[in-house]
């Protein structure tokens, strides 16, 4: 049942988003990984972490395969149960970016609506769209998880890429050639990190 909204009222703790911030000695953020199954987003989220682990930042990934072993466990991959995939994580990761971490997510998100509703989660400076752009036939021939072999048999209803589209970012902050070295990829977005003066180390 949804409750009435009027009757819950936002508390203020008195220790800020602000003052977590400068405890991590970064910003918080959120690197909102996209691209289709196999195209590297949770390899090269991964990657991104350890250099900033290396660096003594304070980062998370929510991988969406980890997330639907629990949170999201009660999920598909019909276009309802997306939908609310995508706005669960976008919450969580709002309330880590508010706990000032730097947050990695990789999920498909196929859909451009849906990643613009977490994009208006959040202020501005505190959402980057990362688009891992890899070609269809790369990512269907790497299969890292022989899914693709699976619903081009016909046994995985939905699957992005077969049965069900994949909405290509038009303005994403940050592209990436799926086909390059991810220690590359991974260098790009930590320069993007600095150039935007969320890492000042
Ligand atoms: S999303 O579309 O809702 O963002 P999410 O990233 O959480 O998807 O999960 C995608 C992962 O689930 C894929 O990497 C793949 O391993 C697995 N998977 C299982 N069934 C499907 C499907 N029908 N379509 C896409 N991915 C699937």
């Amino acid at each position: 049942m949804i409750q009435d909204q009027k009757n819950i009222i936002w508390h203020n703790h008195p220790i800020t988003c602000q003052s977590r911030e400068t405890l991590h000695g970064h910003k918080g953020i959120v690197l909102w990984f996209t691209g289709l199954s196999g195209s590297g987003k949770s390899t090269i989220a991964g990657s991104v972490e350890e250099k900033l682990y290396q660096l003594g930042a304070s980062s998370y990934v929510l991988d969406g395969d980890n997330l639907r072993h629990g949170l999201c466990r009660d999920l598909g991959f019909d276009k309802p149960d997306r939908y609310e995939n995508i706005r669960r994580v976008g919450e969580v990761a709002k309330l880590m970016v508010d706990a000032g971490l730097i947050v990695l997510t990789a999920l498909i998100s196929p859909y451009r609506s849906e990643r613009q509703m977490v994009r208006e989660m959040l202020t501005k400076e505190k959402f980057v769209e990362i688009f891992i752009d890899t070609p269809f036939a790369i990512c269907e021939a790497r299969d890292p998880k022989g899914l693709y072999q699976k619903a081009r048999s016909g046994t995985i209803p939905h699957f992005t890429g077969i049965n069900s589209e994949y909405q290509i970012p038009i303005q994403p902050e940050i592209r990436l050639n799926g086909e390059h070295k991810v220690s590359h990829l991974s260098d790009k977005v930590l320069e993007f990190l600095r150039s935007r003066n969320v890492l000042s180390i």
